[in-house]
């Protein structure tokens, strides 16, 4: 017993000598670049220095030199870094080569695989964070779980899980007849029954909650202006979720459908496409988020017939597009908070921030964009204390474009290196 007492005793001791000696590494990197987008303040920092230990933020100084003394050395000089994009409308699981009845013949599993390679490609492009909004079968919950580990390389997911919409629906999958008996597994009509999804996706590991508020472009039978979940069961929707602290993202095109999802409490408006004064003053009113997928339409029209997009989803998309547009630049002026949301896995991932630009031809500044795609972005998913910034705390989310991305925003599509959680996934070259 004694002896016993005496060796633990020395282990303590022992143990407590060897910390004081070498304490834990810690692993320290530090950043050095040209300049840095700073989205807080709307300027650019020159020379920026980042140190970076444990995957976030400890340090932020502009004007200054580091040494490999400090750290690991991650030398980005001659080029510009930028927090970690974020798109708040991914599908990660879907497939731009296959729509339509292509779909059909695709398994979930085949999705989920092909959802490990979409992961990588998002990231790849500097897209460190998204808002997956809708996959059957919990695959997103699967994918997000898989890249949290480490596991895979792939953004950091804020999943919705299947999404929410009623029979016959833009959520539903109305492609075969009736003796096949296929309905998605978001199907859900009354208060009652949105209720029970929405505590069922919770369940299974959504973080959100994404509902089909209106028809749309690419569902088969569907007419993309008109309201689809009522305003009762939008509100259901949006009281369950909010009591249990996540938010609900709407698909929305049209008019009524908008206005009657931002009543309801929806925290963002996705497509927004048919958005009138009245909805843009309420969503202004309400701080209600849009996230206009204003380049998808390109990607649709040049390329989605041989991708499978049927011809009816052609003809709603040559009406809806243009006029999408048209009311992204009104909601610039109007000052609505926008995000930067893609529908990337409609078009093909990595894709993703090619709309920055549009974005920039329809109304907003630079900065306006990158902020959308950042501290916006960031404010939506509730995580601005981890991302959406370079800033002391965050997580080490940090990309870089060789060049001045304020005079030429067509830079994000060639984005040089690509650092998540402090891990260096695309070395500058
Ligand atoms: N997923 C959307 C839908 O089917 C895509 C809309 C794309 N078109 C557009 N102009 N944003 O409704």
């Amino acid at each position: 017993m004694i002896f016993r007492v005496a060796l633990l005793a020395s282990f303590l001791m022992f143990s407590s000598i060897a910390f004081a000696e070498t304490p834990p590494a810690v692993d320290k990197k530090i950043v050095v670049a040209d300049a840095m987008v700073d989205v807080n303040t709307g300027k650019l920092i020159s020379n920026p220095v980042i140190t970076i230990e444990g995957g976030r933020i400890t340090a932020v100084a502009g004007g200054g030199s580091a040494t490999k003394a400090d750290g690991e050395l991650i030398d980005l000089r001659g080029m510009t870094i930028l927090p970690g994009m974020i798109d708040t409308h991914t599908h990660l699981t879907g497939s731009a080569d296959e729509h339509g009845y292509k779909r059909l013949a695709t398994s979930k599993t085949r999705s989920a695989l092909r959802g490990v390679k979409h992961a990588r490609d998002t990231l790849m492009a500097g897209v460190t964070t998204v808002r997956n909004l809708g996959a059957s079968g919990f695959i997103d919950v699967a994918l997000r779980d898989t890249i949290n580990a480490g596991e895979i390389a792939g953004p950091r997911m804020f999943v919705s899980g299947p999404s929410l919409g009623i029979t016959g629906g833009h959520c539903d999958n109305n492609l075969l007849p009736v003796d096949f008996q296929v309905s998605s597994d978001g199907v859900a009509d009354g208060p009652w029954e949105v209720a029970k999804k929405v505590r069922r996706n919770i369940k299974y590991g959504a973080d959100l909650i994404k509902i089909c508020a209106t028809g749309g472009v690419l569902s088969k039978g569907t007419k993309v202006g008109v309201q689809q979940y009522s305003f009762e069961e939008m509100q259901m929707v949006v009281r369950e979720a909010h009591r249990r602290g996540i938010t609900v993202a709407a698909h929305a095109h049209g008019t009524e459908g908008i206005y009657a999802a931002i009543q309801a409490g929806v925290d963002s408006v996705e497509h927004a496409s048919f958005i009138d004064d009245a909805g843009l003053k309420l969503a202004k009113k309400n701080g209600t988020y849009l996230s206009m997928d204003i380049y998808v339409t390109e990607f649709i029209l040049g390329e989605g017939e041989k991708a499978g997009i049927l011809e009816e989803s052609l003809a709603k998309e040559r009406k809806t597009g243009a006029l999408q547009r048209e009311n992204f630049s009104k909601a610039v002026k109007a000052g609505v908070k926008m995000v930067m949301g893609t529908d990337a896995g409609v078009y093909p991932h990595g894709d993703n921030l090619k709309q920055l630009s549009r974005m920039v031809t329809f109304g907003m500044k630079p900065m306006q964009a990158l902020q959308a795609a950042s501290i916006n972005a960031a404010n939506l998913l509730n995580k601005e204390a981890d991302v959406g910034s370079i800033q002391v705390g965050r997580y080490a989310d940090i990309i870089a474009v060789k060049g001045n991305p304020l005079e030429d925003i067509s830079l994000l599509e060639n984005v040089g290196f690509v650092m998540k959680e402090g891990i260096v996934y695309k070395p500058f070259r």
